[in-house]
């Protein structure tokens, strides 16, 4: 079944929970696609995990369609949402009906997500005006990180927790079709769920979302800079990884790999009449 942004606000209102992971390749989202999860995310996380700068404020609107194109050719049924990079958005409703245009027309996404709450009200409608599904993400939102000074916990006191329902309901009516919830405490995460019609997906913000969204190297346990409290190793692909690397090592150098059935034959008569 192809998941489109209807069959995830139907989720929610069955009750039924949703399953985003991110994909930055073909052959990733081939595999997270028959894995039956519902939306992948093309995240912005792809500065971090893949392309290993310490922070996502350098990733560019081409990284995003080249990755972004990579994964549409991959996943056939999972909805593919792909993140707005850091100034493609916040410098203009102009600019960033363009750069989330690109990222559908070139980049084969089927909806944008977009860090940020009532600011950016307006600039969500202009995009959904456009014909193209807007996902919101609040709370921590990671290309804000030198304003906040640090990856902290979003919405502790009252004045931020009031902010952060406010900050909801404007992406909700501002047209996004689902909100990711970053590192909200869990009651905060409830009553915005509740609050909303639209799905809320969270990542550290408790098992009351609607949906739920990790990393995939985070839960595969591939990256190791750090391991924020909110991730899970579903299994530890990393040091599987590790290990046959390590393998391929050894039999390369005792020249126990390549065995004669890893080559190609040709007859003799061939090889004797070379000079
Ligand atoms: O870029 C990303 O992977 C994200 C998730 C952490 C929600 O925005």
């Amino acid at each position: 079944m192809k998941h489109t942004i209807v069959t995830l606000k139907e989720a929610k209102e069955k009750g039924e929970k949703i399953s985003m992971l991110t994909a930055y390749d073909y052959s990733t989202a081939k595999l997270v696609d028959a894995a039956g999860i519902d939306a992948i995310l093309v995240g912005d996380s792809l500065g971090n995990v893949v392309l290993g700068y310490e922070d996502t404020i350098s990733v560019t609107v081409e990284d995003m369609i080249h990755h972004c194109a990579a994964v549409a050719r991959g996943a056939k049924e999972a909805l593919i949402v792909c993140d707005m990079p850091f100034m493609s958005y916040q410098t203009s409703e102009y600019d960033a009906v363009v750069n989330a245009g690109r990222l559908m027309k070139e980049g084969r996404a089927q909806a944008v997500k977009l860090e940020g709450g009532a600011e950016f009200e307006g600039t969500i409608k202009k995009i959904v005006d456009a014909s193209i599904p807007v996902c919101g993400h609040i709370g921590l939102t990671p290309q804000s990180i030198n304003a906040f000074g640090g990856f902290k916990v979003q919405g502790r006191g009252l004045e931020a927790a009031q902010k952060l329902i406010e900050d909801a309901k404007a992406v909700e009516r501002a047209g996004a079709f689902a909100v990711v919830l970053e590192c909200v405490p869990s009651p905060l995460a409830k009553k915005i769920t509740e609050s909303l019609s639209i799905p809320t997906i969270g990542i550290g913000a408790g098992a009351d979302c609607d949906g739920q969204v990790l990393v995939y190297q985070d839960m595969l346990g591939m990256f190791t800079d750090f391991k924020p409290k909110f991730v899970k190793h579903f299994a530890q692909i990393g040091d599987a990884m590790t290990e046959a690397f390590g393998a391929y090592d050894a039999q390369v150098k005792s020249g126990a790999f390549p065995a004669p059935e890893h080559g190609y034959g040709m007859d003799e008569a061939v090889i004797e009449k070379l000079y």
